[in-house]
C-alpha cells in the first residue's frame, strides 16, 4: 500500500479543472492506454500572453489524476515561458511528494505541459516527434528522456528509472541499456569524461535547450554570484543569443563584462552549447526588483 499526502488524496478525490478548453491556445496529449496511462492538456492565454484555464482529461491512477489537476493550478497565471521551467520534480513538490514507483505520473505531466507549449509555439503545425533513439520498445521511451530524468532526480538505479519513466518495467529487455545510461552520466558527472558538452545538448528542443540554460544559472553560477552579494536573471534567449540581466552588487560592479564572458558565457558555453553567447539586459537591471529570487 503506497502512503499518499493529503494534497494527493484532496487532488484524486476532487480533482480541479477536468475537461477540455474550446479553442485552446495550446494542446498536449502525451501516453497511451495502452501503455497503462495517458493525459490530455489543454491551455487558454489572456490577452498578457499568460495561462488563463488550464484543463485535463487523464486516464490513469489516483497520482496521474492528482498530478494532471494540480499541474493545471500551478500553471494558471504563469507566462509560457514561465510554464516551460516546470519540472516533475516541481509537480512532485507541489503535491508535497509522491510515492517513488508514482513518479513517472511527474513526468507525463511535465511532457504533457510540454507538448502544449509546443503545440502553441508551432501553431499546431509540427507535430510532436520522439526526440532521441528508442531504449525501450515497451513503453517507447528514448535515450534523451531516460537521460534527462536521471539527470532532473539525481536518479542511480534502473529500478528508479523505471519509476520515473517506466522503461525498463515491461519485458525488461532494455535494463543493460539504462544501466550504460546510468554510468555514463555518472561519469560524466564525477570528471570522468572531459567532453565539455552533455551529449544530449545537440539534440534538445528549444525548451529543453532553455530549460539546460536555466538549470545552469540556478546550479553553475548564481551559487557563486550570491557568494558575493550579487544574482543573475535569465531574461530571454533568442537563437544562440542568451539575455541576462546583473542584480545586487553585481548590477553595480564594474567588472559585469568580466563576469559576463568568463563566467556566465563560460559555464553556458561548458554545460549547454559552445555556441552561446551572453548579452547583458541593462534596462531590466535597473527596474526594482525582488532578491529573494
Ligand atoms: S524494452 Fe524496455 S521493458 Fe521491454
Amino acid at each position: 500500500m503506497w502512503e499518499y499526502t493529503d494534497k494527493v488524496k484532496d487532488h484524486f478525490f476532487n480533482p480541479r479543472n477536468v475537461g477540455e478548453i474550446k479553442n485552446p491556445d495550446g494542446i498536449g496529449e502525451v501516453g497511451s492506454l495502452a501503455c497503462g496511462d495517458a493525459l490530455r492538456l489543454t491551455f487558454k492565454l489572456d490577452e498578457n500572453g499568460r495561462i488563463a484555464d488550464a484543463k485535463f482529461k487523464t486516464f490513469g491512477c489516483a497520482s496521474a489524476i492528482a498530478t494532471s489537476s494540480v499541474l493545471t493550478e500551478m500553471i494558471r497565471g504563469m507566462t509560457v515561458e514561465q510554464a516551460a521551467k516546470v519540472t516533475n520534480k516541481d509537480i512532485a513538490d507541489y503535491l508535497g511528494g509522491l510515492p517513488e514507483q508514482k513518479m513517472h505520473c511527474s513526468v507525463m505531466g511535465r511532457e504533457a505541459l510540454e507538448a502544449a507549449i509546443e503545440n502553441y509555439q508551432t501553431g499546431g503545425r509540427k507535430k510532436r516527434e520522439l526526440a532521441g533513439k528508442v531504449v525501450c520498445t515497451c513503453f517507447g521511451v528514448t535515450d534523451r528522456e531516460i537521460e534527462r530524468v536521471i539527470v532532473e532526480n539525481n536518479l542511480t538505479t534502473v529500478e528508479q528509472v523505471t519509476n520515473y519513466c517506466k522503461a525498463g518495467g515491461g519485458c525488461g529487455g532494455c535494463k543493460g541499456e539504462i544501466e550504460k545510461i546510468i554510468e555514463k552520466l555518472q561519469g560524466d558527472k564525477a570528471g570522468q569524461v572531459t567532453e565539455p558538452t552533455p551529449r544530449w545538448a545537440g539534440r534538445m528542443t528549444n525548451i529543453q535547450r532553455i530549460q539546460l540554460i536555466q538549470q545552469t544559472i540556478n546550479e553553475q553560477i548564481r551559487p557563486a554570484l550570491r557568494a558575493h552579494g550579487g544574482n543573475i536573471e535569465l531574461i530571454d534567449v533568442e537563437g544562440n543569443k542568451v539575455t541576462v540581466a546583473f542584480r545586487g552588487m553585481c548590477a553595480q560592479c564594474r567588472l559585469t563584462e568580466f563576469t559576463m564572458k568568463d563566467v556566465v558565457e563560460a559555464k553556458l558555453r561548458e554545460f549547454v552549447s559552445e555556441e552561446l553567447f551572453v548579452e547583458e539586459d541593462k534596462d531590466s537591471a535597473k527596474e526594482p526588483h525582488d532578491h529573494r529570487q
